[in-house]
């Protein structure tokens, strides 16, 4: 029987529990991945508690008052803080989400914080999205077109534009495409599904040239089709965008234009 075991570098530990703030009495438990490359320890699970009598309502207002409040050296990534970067999707009581539009009354007793899964850590909850971004340069989002092109306003339908919706509002979190089990063990190859739900958005834009290159480019074992419908993408979308449709509006293009 074969036996896998971690990397003994890669198990996580215990780490601090640090002191409860002083005179509070409404508190939530909060545990935290923490991992630092240039200590050479494991990684570990840090412990806070936050009073929320004086907490903003969401996740990262309890992050960025546990990194101002107590503890200046947690790391994580945050920009807008109303849901529109992308930048601060982590793993929030098991669900891969964006810290600054889920809610701390959202999670039911202690809240538990990890980096999105399957990625590269650069640092505590800072995932390298290196390869996730060069997969998503490499479908061509952009307009490829050589004529047609007009000198000044491009229009399109109301009916073509409206083709649009459900796409084009992806701030590419890389929640859904580090929750698909698919995109885990293939993620070399596979491009998972926020690279795949551009590239559709190109495919079906009325102004884009080169619909059967990009289908060209698509078709392939591995770029597409290891996409098994799994959902997992679409249940954890924060943005309430079904990326597995419009993979699936892919594999049907493929077909009709191959009959
Ligand atoms: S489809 Fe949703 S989960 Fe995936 S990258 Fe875009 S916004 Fe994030
Ligand atoms: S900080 Fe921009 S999406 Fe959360």
């Amino acid at each position: 029987m074969v036996q896998l075991t971690l990397p003994k570098n890669s198990r996580i530990t215990h780490g601090k529990t640090w002191p409860k703030p002083e005179g509070a009495t409404n508190l939530k438990k909060v545990q935290i991945y923490r991992w630092n490359p240039d200590d050479g320890k494991n990684p570990r699970v840090d412990t806070y508690f936050v009073d929320l009598d004086s907490c903003g309502p969401m996740i990262l207002d309890a992050l960025i008052k546990i990194k101002s409040e107590i503890d200046p050296t947690l790391t994580f990534r945050r920009s807008c803080r109303e849901g529109i970067c992308g930048s601060c999707a982590m793993n929030i009581d098991g669900i891969n989400t964006l810290a600054c539009t889920y809610g701390l009354d959202e999670v039911q007793g202690d809240i538990k914080i990890y980096p999105l899964p399957h990625m590269p850590v650069v640092k505590d909850l800072i995932p390298d999205l290196t390869h996730f971004y060069a997969q998503h340069a490499s479908i061509k989002p952009w307009l490829e077109t050589e004529t047609n092109t007009p000198a000044k306003e491009w229009r399109q339908s109301i009916e073509d534009r409206k083709k649009l919706d459900g796409l084009y509002e992806c701030i590419m979190c890389a929640s859904c495409s580090t929750a698909c089990p698919s995109y885990w063990w293939n993620g070399d190859r596979y491009l998972g599904p926020a690279a795949l739900l551009h590239a559709y958005r190109w495919i079906v834009d009325s102004r884009d040239e080169a619909t059967g290159e990009r289908l060209d480019d698509l078709e392939d074992e591995f770029k597409l089709y290891r996409c098994h419908t799994i959902m997992n993408c679409a249940k954890t979308c924060p943005k309430g965008l079904n990326p597995a449709k419009a993979i699936q509006s892919i594999k049907h293009m493929m077909v009709e234009r191959a009959v």
